[in-house]
């Protein structure tokens, strides 16, 4: 599809009301837990999100560039595989580029659903994508995709839907998540009643590689990552009045082999007392708290717990050094 310039339009939102995340109880009870976790959703705060888009810049993250390059060097064969006339939905939807340039290629495509669980984020970037390509109607939903979705009645029914899930946000799911996730996209894509096409899921997945090239990326040199890491216990602070002090912290990044994921934790420095909105919690010098799981896949690992929730694998595309892999699946 060509860009073209226009004005942007009004676009009628979908509002699901996504219930605000209940950050007071969920960190105090991942504090008293053993061990401690805290939930990674609340990475994505203003300074978190920003702090995020800083890491996808950085030469050891090399996730971001290398799917949009696998995106931008395959287009015409992923277009081709999805074929004409598809609504494309974005789960998480965010301001990514990588959406331009699934749109650039594809061909006439019928509707493009945003949904994010952010209202300003979302409808900023629907009216973006909107003022960019003219002819195609927008419909954005505000919902968070963990839970309850409906997609819009806009006549979607008579077109093949295509889920796309980029940036292997997938690999911050445990595996159960990770089930219901695409038994739920399984669900959306058999939806399309009007139409003898099946749904398609085009997903970005991280690939198992050395430890040490993992490892660099999520213990960047500039620091940005712990940066990322500890804004968590800065918005708990921010937010709940608590009296976190970061210079008794430090952020941990490491790979777990055998459980191929990098685990991310933020340790206590010394033995300390902390108070959140009146409540105490106790941390042991050398304590740690789990703020992320971040998976590694294999393709045909990832395959295969894809089969076990609706999904047949289609088409795949790597890059050159097989660091990353877009998956193209298709309703069983
Ligand atoms: C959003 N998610 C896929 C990123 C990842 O790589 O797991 C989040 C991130 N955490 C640290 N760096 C990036």
């Amino acid at each position: 599809m060509t860009a073209q310039p226009s004005d942007s339009r009004a676009m009628p939102v979908t509002d699901l009301h996504p219930k605000p995340a209940d950050l007071r109880n969920e960190v105090i009870s991942g504090l008293r837990a053993s061990p401690k976790t805290l939930p990674c959703k609340y990475f994505y705060d203003t300074e978190g999100s920003q702090l995020f888009d800083r890491i996808c810049e950085l030469e050891e993250y090399y996730p971001t560039r290398t799917e949009i390059g696998i995106l931008e060097s395959r287009s015409k064969d992923i277009a081709r595989a999805i074929g004409e006339k598809a609504v494309i939905i974005e789960l998480g939807s965010g301001s990514s580029i990588k959406t331009h340039v699934l749109l650039d290629a594809l061909i006439n495509p019928a509707a493009y659903v945003p949904i994010d669980i952010s209202r300003d984020h979302l409808i900023d970037a629907a009216a973006r994508i909107a003022s960019r390509y003219a002819d195609l109607p927008v419909w954005p939903v505000c919902a968070d995709f963990n839970g309850q979705l409906e997609l819009p009645e806009h006549g979607l029914d008579d077109h093949p839907h295509l889920i796309f899930f980029p940036g292997s946000t997938i690999g911050n799911f445990d595996q159960k998540g990770r089930e219901v996730l695409l038994r739920k996209m399984a669900k959306i894509c058999r939806g399309a009643t009007r139409t003898e096409s099946p749904g398609r899921l085009l997903i970005g997945i991280d690939l198992i590689k050395d430890r040490g090239r993992l490892e660099r990326a999520y213990n960047d040199s500039s620091g940005v990552t712990a940066e990322f890491n500890l804004n968590l216990l800065q918005r708990i602070n921010r937010e709940l009045d608590a009296n976190f002090n970061l210079d008794h912290f430090v952020h941990d990044a490491q790979f777990n082999v055998d459980d191929s994921r990098i685990e991310m934790h933020i340790e206590s420095r010394t033995q300390q007392l902390v108070e959140i909105d009146g409540e105490e919690i106790q941390l042991g010098a050398g304590e740690r708290i789990c703020t992320e799981l971040s998976h590694k896949f294999s393709i045909e690992g990832f395959a295969h717990l894809a089969e076990h929730s609706g999904w047949t694998l289609a088409e795949s595309w790597t890059d050159p050094e097989d660091l990353f892999a877009v998956l193209l699946f298709e309703t069983l």
